[in-house]
């Protein structure tokens, strides 16, 4: 495994491995990996010679009140799981080599970001834009992968690849649960056991409001009801929201259309961690 700390590295690898003919595909991750991103690693693997995953905790992307200091970090473990998925190379970038003193620029992604994530997260998809579109630089791969799980920041970073011209390819890969249906996040080891029985009530809300899509359920606020009224039923959780929207652009709808594609947004706090989630649905499909 070539573990690869500065950009320039980065920048010199990725012309040598392109002109002896391989392609590149990589995965930026913030670490703490999981089988979430084994399973992106694995899909660039398929397609790709060369798989670079990017492990970087971007601190911009964190607002003070977050969980920027306590985010796991181990890049020991984090490098067997990269190899046994399939990856050749990490880049793992210290905070000074992508934020050099003097650094002040900032990407905004405008529109899709003023809602949902972007509204209770103010200035966390600037950071994710600026860290992404850093990233893309570096490792100028052919095609990028993401993860449906963070569902609107592959909105944002499809528009970030679109509006700046990047020469890259995005491609977003379903979510990896665990058995019981929580999408695996590297946050879920701040859950204690009780609250990590509790969390499977996410993916019981979005199944339920799937299979009342797929009965004829066309209006909006019965759907987001039975969202809240089934996570409600856990004692402590709190809902920041529970929703039914346009997929593409996150538009609110009273009744979903036919024939279009809608998505369920879940973000909750179970005691002190917060748990996003979703699922894509056609309507009438
Ligand atoms: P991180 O949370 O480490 O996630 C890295 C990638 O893995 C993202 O594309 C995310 O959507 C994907 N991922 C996370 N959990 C997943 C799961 N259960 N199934 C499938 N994919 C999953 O997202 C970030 O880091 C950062 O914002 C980043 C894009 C790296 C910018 O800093």
């Amino acid at each position: 495994m070539r573990i690869i700390t500065t950009v320039a590295e980065m920048q010199t690898l990725v012309r040598d491995l392109r002109a002896a003919g391989s392609t590149i595909g990589c995965v930026p991750t913030m670490g703490a990996l999981h089988d979430g991103h084994a399973s992106l690693i694995k899909s660039a693997a398929e397609q790709h010679g060369t798989v670079i995953t990017s492990i970087f905790v971007n601190p911009t992307q964190f607002a003070p009140t977050e969980d920027l200091s306590k985010y796991p970090r181990n890049l020991e473990r984090d490098t067997l799981i990269v190899a046994q998925a399939g990856g050749t190379v990490i880049f793992a970038p210290t905070v000074d080599e992508m934020y050099p003193s003097g650094f002040s620029t900032s990407i905004h992604v405008g529109g899709i970001t003023e809602v949902f994530e972007g509204a209770r997260r103010p200035g966390h998809f600037d950071g994710v834009a600026t860290i992404v579109a850093k990233l893309l630089i570096a490792m100028s791969p052919d095609e990028a992968y993401f993860g449906q799980k963070d569902y609107q920041q592959t909105l944002v970073v499809r528009t970030l690849v679109r509006d700046l011209g990047l020469p890259c390819t995005i491609t977003v890969r379903d979510t990896v649960r665990e058995a019981d249906g929580l999408a695996m996040s590297s946050r879920n080891v701040y859950l204690n056991e009780e609250e990590r029985a509790q969390a499977s009530s996410l993916y019981r809300a979005l199944i339920l409001a799937r299979t009342m899509i797929e009965n004829g359920e066309r209006r909006a606020t019965e759907i987001e009801h039975a969202m809240s009224a089934t996570l409600l039923q856990i004692p402590g959780l709190t809902i920041d929201y529970a929703s039914v929207v346009m997929a593409d652009t996150l538009a609110t709808c009273d009744v979903l259309p036919e024939k279009t594609n809608v998505v369920l947004l879940l973000a909750v706090r179970i005691g002190t961690t917060r748990l996003i989630d979703n699922m894509r649905c056609t309507v009438g499909g």
